[in-house]
């Protein structure tokens, strides 16, 4: 195959969890612009269906399916309605919707444990589980991108379970790719870094402007600048990458 065409993804059909907002929104928009069929799932249900209804309105096939990711039977449900949505075929599964909590390790209260552990490590196997199921019997196999972080590497302060989470999703990943690379499925890990959205809304100027100093791209990254490592890794071209975590970070990590 040409290069050229290795990157086309029209017409394939794909769920993309979290994405009435951030970087899963920008994720969703990329896959929309190539030409896509997208249910995107989210908890918020006014924002994430006007937000379809306006890929809607500009003649994107986007279709909302909201609920609960942190709660196994919703998640089952949700998953059922994406099918029906996609006429039972679903090529691309990026289970990106995540949750951090922010408190010092020895008064990280249980709930929040739990919740994050839930959305960011639970309900992301359990998508992969449930996807795999689709696409081990499709003859065109599927692709996979999960969602780790700068903290895939580093211990981030004040956040012990977004960190073990992330942590454990690229593990998880490279576990996948060892089962699945044969069978074909592609699994890799996009890790962003700093990236400007609702979830580092709360930090501080003071420690934005530290984190800055230490992007050598010198700012932080954007929902957009995730659109091309997705086709690719969406994409013929990248058929023989398996279990990767990809940094998508300014070069952050290299510093
Ligand atoms: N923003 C960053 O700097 C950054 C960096 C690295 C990784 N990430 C990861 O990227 C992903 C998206 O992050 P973001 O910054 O766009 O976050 P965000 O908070 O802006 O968006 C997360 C979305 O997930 C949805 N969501 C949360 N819990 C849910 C649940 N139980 N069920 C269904 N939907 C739920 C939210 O409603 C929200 O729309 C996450 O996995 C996050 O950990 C973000």
């Amino acid at each position: 195959m040409a290069a050229n065409k290795m990157f086309d993804i029209a017409g394939k059909h794909a769920i993309v969890s979290g994405g009435a907002q951030g970087l899963s929104r920008g994720m969703a928009e990329g896959l929309l612009e190539d030409g896509c069929k997208v249910v995107i799932m989210d908890l918020q249900k006014e924002k994430l269906e006007k937000v379809c209804a306006d890929y809607r309105a500009q003649g994107y096939e986007a279709y909302p399916v909201v609920g609960n990711l942190a709660d196994r039977a919703d998640l089952n449900r949700m998953f059922d309605e994406a099918l029906e949505i996609l006429d039972g075929r679903l090529d691309i599964l990026i289970p990106a919707a995540g949750v951090q909590r922010r408190y010092l390790p020895e008064e990280f209260p249980e709930k929040d444990w739990d919740l994050v552990i839930n959305i960011n490590l639970n309900a992301v196997w359990f998508m992969i589980q449930r996807a795999l199921q689709v696409m081990l019997k499709q003859p065109t196999g599927g692709k996979i991108v999960t969602i780790g972080s700068m903290v895939t590497w580093f211990g981030g302060t004040t956040v012990p379970a977004y960190t073990a989470s992330k942590g454990a999703v690229s593990q998880l990943t490279k576990s996948v790719a060892v089962d699945c690379a044969g069978r074909g499925i592609n699994i890799n890990a996009i890790c962003p870094g700093y990236m400007d959205t609702e979830m580092t809304a709360n930090m501080t100027q003071e420690r934005k402007d530290e984190c800055t100093k230490r992007i050598p791209a010198g700012r932080w990254g954007l929902p957009a600048d995730l659109k091309g490592v997705v086709t690719f890794l969406c994409s013929s071209a990248s058929d023989y990458i398996n279990g990767a975590t990809i940094p998508v970070d300014g070069a952050y990590l290299c510093k």
